[in-house]
């Protein structure tokens, strides 16, 4: 691609030929970085910081400074759709994510409005757009949302959960009603994320963090098929250039091939599943990015670079994997296992792509 220096991480996704594997990491911009910390802080919370365009493109570029990344992502979060919703979004130190108006019942779900992304959601668009022109090319921007079944956890939760037994009351007990809260999600998310690719990003991933809490029949009746809606709403080309799309559903291992044929470019893989069945299984439809387990990043350097080499070599010769972590980078990791990673990954993925 002429106008980005480095077009690995888009050319992995489409299944094209690249020199080295393309690494980033989720949530790569984060705690573990002390000068993150610091802008947060300049910002006042994380919100405000999420808010300021300026800052936010400061805080995506801070990984990008100490790390050969192949790609950056949007700093923002999935929680800024319901925000902009209406439910009052806060974060409670050491808590995690709030909802002062949390979603109960059919009335509620009737009043949710669908958020037009360049008025209440304008402040992430400015963001891509800054983004972007700091970028200057230097590698692909990713934007992203949550799936409508891990929004709508955190909207009728009223926050994080582990059992979900608020959802799954209204799921078991009142499915039209979470039916119809998914299906305004979705049409949310498909304004939002074509919005996003319009400002600039060059690639979109949906995160549903919370499909793994669910059976396989409730999975792709209450998470799939809404991603599935989303995957066909999408803008897939923008500018005469492929936008691919990644689907990651933590702890979906045994659905993969199910993802693969919503028509996604590829999915993103926990650290549960072998990558060399996955690639079995579905890589000859789709890319697949991941999948070292984040905590493998408080091990020694020497370890990681073992570890880094194992799932290369699971994954074998040839093209379609974007190398990740299994989920996202952990608060207390030293920085410097962060880059040992990143450099493991571009130094031994080198006789796979000959
Ligand atoms: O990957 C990146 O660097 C981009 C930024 C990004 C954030 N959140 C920044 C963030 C992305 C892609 C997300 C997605 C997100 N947010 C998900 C899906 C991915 C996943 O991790 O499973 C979810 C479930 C959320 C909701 C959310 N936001 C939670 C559970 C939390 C943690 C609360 C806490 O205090 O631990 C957040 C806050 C958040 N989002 C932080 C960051 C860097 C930390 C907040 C801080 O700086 O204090």
């Amino acid at each position: 691609m002429p106008d980005l220096k480095n077009d690995r991480y888009l050319r992995a996704l489409l299944r094209q030929p690249v020199d080295v594997t393309p690494v980033w990491m989720m949530r790569q911009a984060g705690r573990y970085l002390p000068e993150y910390k610091a802008t947060r802080a300049q910002a006042g919370d994380f919100m405000s910081l999420c808010r300021n365009p300026e800052l936010a493109c400061e805080v995506t570029l801070q990984p990008l400074r100490r790390y050969a990344l192949d790609a950056a992502i949007l700093f923002s979060d999935i929680l800024t759709v319901p925000d902009a919703m209406g439910l009052g979004l806060y974060f409670e130190t050491g808590e995690g994510p709030r909802f002062t108006h949390p979603v109960r019942n059919a009335t509620d779900v009737a009043r949710l409005p669908i958020p037009d992304p360049e008025q209440e959601l304008g402040y992430v668009m400015d963001a891509v757009r800054t983004i972007r022109r700091e970028l200057a090319g230097a590698v692909p921007l990713i934007g992203f949302s949550g799936s409508p079944w891990t929004l709508a956890t955190y909207m009728v939760e009223g926050g994080s959960s582990k059992a979900f037994t608020v959802i799954k009351k209204m799921l078991f007990a009142e499915p039209q009603t979470l039916h119809l809260l998914l299906d305004k999600l979705a049409d949310s998310v498909i304004l939002y994320l074509n919005a996003q690719i319009k400002a600039g990003a060059q690639s979109v991933m949906i995160f549903d963090t919370w499909g793994g809490a669910l059976s396989g029949r409730d999975y792709r009746e209450f998470s799939l098929h809404y991603m599935h809606k989303i995957v066909d709403g999408l803008l897939r080309e923008h500018e005469a250039r492929r936008v691919p799309v990644t689907l990651f559903t933590k702890g979906g291992g045994q659905w993969l091939e199910a993802m693969a044929a919503t028509g996604c470019d590829a999915l993103g893989l926990d650290w549960t599943t072998d990558i060399s069945e996955v690639r079995a299984r579905v890589g000859d439809k789709v890319a697949l990015q991941g999948n070292m387990d984040p905590s493998m990043l408080y091990a020694p350097p020497a370890r990681i670079e073992q570890e880094v080499e194992t799932i290369l070599t699971a994954f074998g010769q040839g093209n379609g994997h974007v190398f990740n972590l299994g989920h996202g980078i952990h608060q207390d990791v030293p920085p410097e296992h962060a880059g040992a990673f990143v450099d493991a990954v571009h130094r031994l993925s080198r006789p796979f792509h000959q």
